[in-house]
């Protein structure tokens, strides 16, 4: 029963959207979007036929679609990316897989990004967020740019352990820079372009990884980071992993660990910028543990960072509001009729987490940044900034931790400025304009103790 794209009308409130080769003008349409909200204020890229929710999905809530889609109808569609995107991280990778393989390969990803692995870290996490940190003293930086080497070294961290070889990681890190370069460039080969340099660098990452793994065995080394798991990997029938299989999956976790917690770092740091209130109260909760330390002589302990509720709701909010992965692909695998309306075969469907993020429905004054809406929990399937299924994300307690010590040392020993008028750039996925560049101050011993009397007594008054 085929009712055709025509009868599809452009929702903000829609969950997901169908996208098509086909480019007659009834199947192309543009977002609707409030004047508030400063992240929709531009087409749909692609072709695409929008708002399922408001004739689909009328009488329940927006995000049933989304729970179709991902979740308990989730064998109809596969992920899918544009073939270039696929060729650059490899074909093998977890994220482009169902069933046994996924299954196999996801099974060894969380074991290397579980608590127990990040419970040991975080002293290597701290080192390298205050490092970087130390850098920006009095300087202004791209905020974004700089925090893809923070999230860079950890990645390598979780994925290689800690890498002695200075050698390997400085060539990992200079050809997966201009790997990511290019990934959202124009996908034509000819030689200089920049799709042309990231299949290249591609090609070497794969070759420093086999430097790696040679190293290990000539050393007999055995780790218990992503790579030790996916080389000592062996299925029921004593099968291995490939070469090619052990290397898309780095390289795939390395591409969603890396740029995403970047991006959200980079919002964070906008968002408590440009909230003083939320950003004394973190300054609080964080001065409290820098002093239990010994005003940093220790380093933070793992309990610590299980313990910073107000930080915690910070980062929560700052997921919701940044929705930095706004909607994720899939395609059907067969014809599919979702209320009377037919999906057919080889379609793409979008369910869009954005929408639900800013649904006022869910949340009250959706674009305001509010960390405190988290205190009274909220509504089931309203919150997947890690997605949902399956496929839901395997590093999020990696990147929350990540953010939660750099959080702590930035908020602890920096004041900033953020420079320019703000606005948002889509690559698709949304990052404040170019970058947020920033000017960063370290703050003097005796001017945060100032700050944080102050701070207290300010809080205290509150309360009385
Ligand atoms: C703020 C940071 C992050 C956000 C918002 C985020 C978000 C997501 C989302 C929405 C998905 C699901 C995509 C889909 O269903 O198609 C996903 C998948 C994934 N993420 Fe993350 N992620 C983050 C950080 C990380 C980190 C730090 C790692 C690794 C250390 C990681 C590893 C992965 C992997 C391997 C998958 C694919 C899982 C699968 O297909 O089974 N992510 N992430």
């Amino acid at each position: 029963m085929y009712q055709g794209p025509s009868r599809w009308s452009g929702s903000h409130s829609s969950t997901f959207h169908v996208c098509t080769t086909d480019l007659s003008p009834h199947a192309v349409r543009q977002m609707s979007c409030p004047p508030s909200d400063e992240f929709c204020r531009r087409p749909c890229p692609s072709a695409t036929v929008t708002g399922l929710d408001n004739e689909i999905d009328s009488g329940i809530s927006p995000r049933g679609s989304e729970r179709f889609v991902l979740v308990t109808q989730a064998h109809l569609f596969k992920p899918t990316y544009p073939q270039s995107k696929e060729k650059l991280i490899g074909p093998s990778a977890l994220f482009f897989h169902q069933n046994d393989y996924h299954a196999q390969i996801r099974r060894l990803v969380q074991s290397s990004l579980s608590l127990d692995v990040n419970r040991n870290l975080v002293p290597d996490i701290e080192a390298i967020a205050i490092s970087l940190l130390d850098s920006w003293s009095g300087k202004v930086v791209n905020t974004f740019y700089e925090l893809k080497k923070f999230t860079f070294d950890v990645a390598v961290l979780f994925i290689f352990g800690r890498l002695n070889n200075h050698h390997h990681k400085e060539l990992l890190k200079e050809n997966y820079y201009t790997l990511d370069k290019g990934y959202n460039s124009f996908p034509t080969n000819l030689p200089g372009s920049s799709y042309n340099k990231s299949v290249s660098a591609r090609r070497r990452l794969s070759l420093i990884v086999s430097e790696i793994i040679k190293e290990r065995e000539e050393k007999s080394l055995v780790q218990r980071d992503l790579l030790g798991s996916l080389l000592n990997f062996k299925d029921e029938k004593g099968q291995t992993l490939t070469h090619n299989q052990i290397v898309d999956n780095i390289i795939g976790v390395m591409f969603a660990a890396q740029d995403t917690t970047a991006r959200l770092l980079t919002w964070m740091i906008k968002y408590l910028h440009d909230d003083s209130n939320t950003r004394e109260a973190i300054q609080i909760e964080q001065k409290a543990i820098f002093e239990s330390n010994d005003g940093g002589n220790r380093t933070l302990s793992w309990a610590q960072t299980r313990n910073m509720p107000l930080t915690s709701r910070a980062i929560k909010e700052s997921l919701r509001m940044a929705s930095i992965i706004s909607f994720t692909f899939r395609e059907a695998v067969e014809d599919v009729e979702y209320k009377g309306y037919l999906i057919p075969k080889g379609w793409k469907v979008l369910p869009l987490f954005r929408n639900i993020h800013h649904n006022p429905d869910f949340f009250v004054d959706p674009h305001k940044f509010n960390p405190s809406r988290f205190e009274l929990g909220i509504n089931p399937n309203t919150f997947m900034p890690f997605g949902n299924g399956l496929h839901t994300c395997p590093g999020n307690e990696v990147a929350k931790l990540q953010m939660l010590i750099f959080i702590h040392h930035l908020v602890i020993k920096f004041r900033w400025e953020v420079e320019g008028s703000g606005g948002v750039h889509y690559d698709p996925f949304p990052i404040p304009q170019r970058g947020l560049p920033a000017k960063f101050w370290k703050e003097t011993c005796s001017c945060t103790q100032g700050r944080t009397s102050k701070l207290v007594s300010r809080e205290e008054s509150k309360l009385k």
